[in-house]
């Protein structure tokens, strides 16, 4: 929807006698909080900061279906299936519209799925971890989903019109399934002893990655200062990460389940949860592609892509005989 008529993206040269003018405008306006729209004129460092940040976001929600997907055949109840399958295809849509909204900054979807494939693109840590038991799905709607809105709640307010609308109905559905992910958890550590243990479990594996997935610490992160200046971030990877563990160590001491963190402690005086030290090598080991499960995850997108050509083949075939545009995401998708 965004992409219609799109013609120049905004890149229309520079008038020589303005100078420095339009991104001096440019910065002004972003000053004001006003927003940025696909054909207003943006520096092209903005530009391909976005096509970065919005494709990344975009392969996250869509990579981020496999693991969850994973128990959907094997979900302990009918209502819990349902629930489940209807959590897994909002990510879809999430992906979907974010690619929308990376188009508008033009690129193509064709292209960012190629990235993806290649194995060139980067999509969240957090999705190369496997999910081992039932409980696991819990964990991961309570922390990664909840982890997900803390950072993407201030992106509705993101300076690109685009990407900022996308976020507002994506974070409905986030808090939807933050819940669904807590109560799966409230169960499970109500439950029997084996199934409380098994609660317990989940969150140990899960904890530390969740932790993670806020992105480098603020010295460590090389984009926070530039994407904060342009309001494409409000918060720095470091604000997020601890507005997270403070709201959700309480969280944890309601579930009466413990954090895998021998150094967790509140602190008085920052009136803040202290976390022991985040294993930053893992981290890094996962974006070079080295987690439990960055191969298969690959692998299993590639084969969807596969899988689907025929489709794309088919609605190519149908457009060019009735001299219409292909569907959207007919290339790809
Ligand atoms: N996993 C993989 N790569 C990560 C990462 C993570 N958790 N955190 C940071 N990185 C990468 C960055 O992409 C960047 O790589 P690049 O320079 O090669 O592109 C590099 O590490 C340096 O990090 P920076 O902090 O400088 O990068 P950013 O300023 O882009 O901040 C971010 C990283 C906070 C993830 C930011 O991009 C962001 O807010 N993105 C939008 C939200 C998003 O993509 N979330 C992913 C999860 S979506 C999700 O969870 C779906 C839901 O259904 C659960």
């Amino acid at each position: 929807m965004y992409t219609q008529a799109l013609d120049t993206h905004g890149r229309e040269p520079v008038p020589a006698a303005e100078g420095a003018g339009p991104a001096a405008r440019f910065q002004a306006r972003i000053d004001a909080d006003e927003k940025i729209e696909p054909k207003d004129w943006m520096p092209e460092a903005y530009r391909q900061t976005l096509i970065r940040q919005i494709s990344q976001h975009a392969h996250s929600e869509i990579v981020g279906m496999l693991p969850e997907g994973n128990w959907i055949t094997r979900a302990p109840t009918l209502r819990r299936k349902a629930v489940l399958i209807a959590k897994v295809q909002d990510e879809g849509g999430h992906g979907m519209y974010l690619y929308s909204a990376a188009e508008t900054l033009g690129v193509s979807r064709a292209q960012l799925i190629e990235q993806l494939l290649s194995g060139a693109a980067k999509y969240s840590s957090i999705f190369n971890y496997p999910t081992l038991t039932w409980a696991d799905v819990g964990a991961i709607g309570w922390l990664v989903d909840g982890a997900a809105i803390m950072n993407q709640i201030p992106i509705c307010r993101c300076s690109y019109g685009p990407y900022a609308r996308a976020m507002v109905r994506i974070c409905k559905e986030e808090s939807f399934h933050q819940r669904q992910g807590f109560e799966i958890m409230l169960t499970l550590a109500q439950g029997s002893a084996a199934q409380h243990a098994m609660a317990q479990d989940a969150l140990n594996r899960w904890w530390w990655p969740s932790i993670m997935m806020f992105g480098p610490s603020d010295g460590d992160s090389r984009h926070t200062a530039q994407s904060m200046a342009w309001k494409i971030k409000r918060f720095s990877n470091d604000e997020l990460r601890q507005k997270f563990i403070d709201v959700t160590v309480p969280q944890a001491q309601f579930l009466g389940l413990t954090i895998p963190d021998p150094r967790l402690r509140w602190d008085e005086a920052t009136q803040h949860f202290q976390i022991g030290p985040i294993d930053w090598s893992e981290f890094y080991a996962v974006l070079k592609g080295n987690g439990p499960c960055n191969r298969e995850r690959l692998e299993a997108r590639r084969a969807a892509d596969a899988a689907g050509a025929w489709v794309r083949e088919a609605a190519a075939a149908y457009a060019a005989k009735h001299g219409g545009r292909a569907p959207a995401g007919a290339s790809h998708g």
